[in-house]
């Protein structure tokens, strides 16, 4: 790890829609078919039943992640980190987080999809505790790709809670950037 990544800072707040147009920006960098200006515009306006988290280094969106909630269950609909900040720990932060918020709204499981092809999120996810639990055949419209359906559950357990809290000393250890909370 370089001197100049150690003195990263990088700060985990919710969105909000002045970042509307960097996280456009990382959307349409990452999928074939991105959300809408609007779609995500409405998930920055601070939702009832939805979070946006946001990483954010130097006072610019290097990431986000969104997620809606009903009845007990996290859904994770949107993860993406700018493609020149991947690789630094930054998808995991944020999917932790993500995690993390689900426990404090008292959410029983996080469910999300993948496409079958995404090796770093399949791996990301399995890092997580996400298990595999079906397969959503021609889930994607662009393409007609099969989705994985994975699931974290028994969220509220000592036991699942042992595992993150574990999860996010490892991440520091084997990051060290500077992480902090708006
Ligand atoms: C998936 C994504 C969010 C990961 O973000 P990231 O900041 O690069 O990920 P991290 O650096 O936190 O990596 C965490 C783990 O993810 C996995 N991973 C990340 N990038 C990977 C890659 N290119 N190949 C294989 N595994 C990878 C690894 O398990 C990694 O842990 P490790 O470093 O101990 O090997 C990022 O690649 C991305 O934005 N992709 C495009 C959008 C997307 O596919 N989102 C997911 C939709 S389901």
């Amino acid at each position: 790890m370089s001197a100049a990544t150690r003195l990263r800072k990088v700060v985990i707040r919710h969105g909000r829609v002045s970042d509307l147009a960097a996280v456009m920006e990382i959307e349409r960098a990452s999928f074939p078919t991105p959300w809408s200006d609007a779609a995500m515009r409405r998930e920055l306006e601070c939702q009832e039943n939805s979070y946006v988290l946001v990483a954010e280094v130097g006072d610019r969106p290097v990431g986000y992640v969104v997620t809606w909630v009903y009845s007990g269950e996290a859904h994770v609909l949107n993860v993406a980190v700018a493609p020149d900040e991947r690789g630094q720990g930054l998808g995991e932060l944020l999917m932790l987080s993500a995690i993390e918020e689900a426990i404090s709204r008292r959410c029983r499981q996080v469910v999300l999809e993948y496409r079958v092809s995404n090796l770093a999120a399949a791996n990301l996810y399995r890092k997580l505790g996400f298990v595999p639990a079906g397969l959503r055949p021609r889930y994607y419209l662009d393409t007609g790709e099969d989705a994985i359906f994975a699931i974290l559950d028994k969220l509220q357990t000592p036991a699942t809670r042992r595992f993150l809290s574990e999860r996010r000393d490892a991440w520091q250890k084997e990051h060290d950037w500077t992480v902090s909370y708006e």
